[in-house]
């Protein structure tokens, strides 16, 4: 039986934002687990990792069906974790997850059609032993399912109590602000967007980040450290373990000299700052006034805990404790 006593009081550690328009307030820093919480990690450093993010005042989890690997063993783990640590604290948790990316074989285990999008969050809540998640996302758009078959997937998940919000994930404008139209409609808004942003991929400055504004949907950004990249560890070599060594996302190749001098350079500026080039990096992010949360991943508590020191330095509106 896991012993996990929990500091007090651990939400005055953490900034917490309001999510667009919505009554629901997200860290600023969440915790993501697409990489590091397979069948194949550590159970007891994946385990070290979630409590000390939920010590920390990280209230917001976030999953997928497909995360792993194998697919679906990330919120396995994570089921086993909150089963043992933190089951008495549902109440103070947003657990997030997704469908739509591959996920089983045949015309059902992928994309945006009901049939996918509703098993997939049976499958999940099993997974994890949960009865509902807080955020259910259309995990990619699908050109060729009709728009309104997936966003009414999304409406039935919320009607049958199995979600309590909706999001979406790397829509393109155009197709958001349909999507966006419809679920407004039926009086179940979306809640936020899931997209990747950060200091190497500034597109959503010009088209997705105003749309949230204006749409009063939150803005969840991933891949803030760009995979690692963002941080010094790969200026002096390729640490055993590390991403680029074992992800079929991140290869050895990206991490070229002309990448390398970049990241030199900004570690430098990091350095002049005081912070680290992670914590400048999801500070940076976090300058954005339509950016809720920054989801970091993890592979040890140690970069957690340089991650987490990057609020210090965010100004922040609109948030908790005010
Ligand atoms: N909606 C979507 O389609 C989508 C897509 C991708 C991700 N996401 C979500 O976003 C989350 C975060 O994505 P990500 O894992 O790519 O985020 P990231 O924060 O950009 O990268 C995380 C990786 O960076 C390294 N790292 C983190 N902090 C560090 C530090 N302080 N010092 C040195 N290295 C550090 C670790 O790499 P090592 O493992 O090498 O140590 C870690 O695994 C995912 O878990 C998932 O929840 C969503």
């Amino acid at each position: 039986m896991n012993i996990f006593r929990l500091s007090e009081p651990r939400y005055e550690a953490m900034k917490y934002r309001r999510c667009g328009r919505s009554g629901l307030l997200l860290p600023e820093i969440s915790l993501g687990f697409w990489h590091n919480f397979g069948a194949d990690a550590d159970f007891q450093k994946c385990r070290s990792i979630v409590e000390y993010a939920f010590d920390h005042g990280i209230t917001c989890f976030d999953l997928a069906n497909n995360y792993g690997p194998p697919y679906g063993s990330a919120e396995e783990t994570f089921g086993k974790i909150f089963r043992s640590s933190l089951s008495s604290h549902r109440d103070e948790i947003v657990i997030t997850t997704k469908a739509g990316h591959d996920m089983w074989p045949g015309p059902y285990g992928e994309w945006g059609s009901r049939k996918n999008l509703l098993a997939s969050l049976d499958q999940s809540l099993k997974r994890m032993g949960l009865d509902y998640v807080d955020i259910f996302y259309s995990h990619r758009p699908d050109s060729e399912t009709p728009l309104e078959e997936t966003m009414e997937a999304l409406v039935s998940a919320v009607h049958q109590g199995k979600a309590l919000y909706v999001g979406l994930s790397k829509y393109p404008e155009e197709m958001a602000s349909r999507a966006y139209a419809y679920l407004k409609e039926r009086h179940v808004p979306c809640l936020v967007y899931q997209g990747k942003y950060n200091m190497f991929l500034r597109d959503h400055e010009s088209d997705i980040l105003p749309q949230c504004s204006r749409e009063g949907v939150g803005y969840v950004a991933f891949s803030p450290l760009a995979q690692g990249l963002l941080t010094n560890k790969y200026l002096h070599g390729m640490p055993e373990g590390s991403r680029a060594t074992h992800s079929r996302f991140l290869h050895a190749s990206d991490i070229t000299e002309t990448m390398l001098a970049k990241i030199r350079t900004l570690n430098e500026e990091a350095e002049g700052r005081g912070q680290t080039l992670a914590q400048m990096a999801l500070s940076w992010i976090l300058r954005r006034p339509e950016v809720t949360s920054v989801i970091v991943g993890a592979s040890s508590v140690e970069q957690l805990a340089d991650n987490l020191k990057a609020i210090e330095t965010t100004t922040t509106n609109n948030c908790y404790p005010k």
